[in-house]
């Protein structure tokens, strides 16, 4: 995770090296560009970064965070955002566990993003499912009051994981209730993969849960 960035960025390189999550002060790093960064707003998982451009290019006064496992990808994105007008992104490198272990605040985020992500459909495999119930605690620490985890996922049987993860996660409260989740969430923008899945029309769930 901490080899040395890639400067091959045609402009700025918004990549934040994962060896300077424990002391990076989110608020100072994003005061560079923005002129009162706020609660952040994550995406956990962001492979090809279309739904992350399209959060930052609709908020541009709000600070965004993309944490991705794959280098390819976040070098991808990183060229992406650096062509783009964008300086309201910052790209890590890094699992999303990692991330939250060691590159989040209390009381700092106000929206975390979480789509598609792997099912990993054979029992043992499960533990790396990445909606457990650890990262959700950790997520809720993070979180402001208010703010929202929002999750999507086509595959069925991590549906019923997703599920009962959050609603066995007792700061969080379900925003769609009496709905468990829902398969259309008007004005959301779609994933590359959320595409995908649905040209092979296969069901699509969302959640969205606030911090009480
Ligand atoms: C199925 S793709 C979905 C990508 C995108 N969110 C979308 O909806 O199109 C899952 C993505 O999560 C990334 N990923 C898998 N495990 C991860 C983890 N533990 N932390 C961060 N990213 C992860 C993968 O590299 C991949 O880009």
């Amino acid at each position: 995770m901490s080899r040395r960035l890639k400067t091959d960025i045609p402009g700025t390189d918004y990549r934040i090296d994962a060896e300077r999550l424990p002391d990076l002060d989110w608020e100072q790093e994003f005061a560079k560009d923005l002129r009162a960064p706020g609660p952040l707003v994550l995406e956990l998982g962001f492979g090809r970064g279309e739904f992350l451009m399209h959060l930052a290019g609709e908020a541009s006064e709000r600070a965004h965070i993309g944490v991705e496992v794959s280098r390819k990808r976040v070098l991808k994105m990183a060229r992406r955002v650096a062509r783009s007008e964008l300086c309201n992104v910052r790209l890590v490198h890094a699992s999303a566990e990692h991330f939250a272990a060691t590159g989040l605040r209390a009381a700092s985020v106000e929206q975390v993003w979480i789509n598609f992500s792997d099912p990993w459909p054979k029992k043992r495999h499960h533990p790396r499912r990445l909606v457990q119930p650890a990262l959700l605690e950790r997520l809720c620490w993070a979180l402001l009051p208010g703010g929202t985890v929002e999750i999507a996922t086509d595959d069925v049987p991590y549906a019923e994981h997703i599920d009962a993860t959050l609603r066995a996660e007792a700061h969080l409260e379900n925003v769609f209730a009496p709905d468990p989740w829902r398969s259309e969430v008007p004005g959301r923008p779609p994933t590359a993969y959320e595409l995908e899945w649905r040209a092979l029309g296969r069901p699509i769930h969302f959640w969205r849960y606030a911090k009480r």
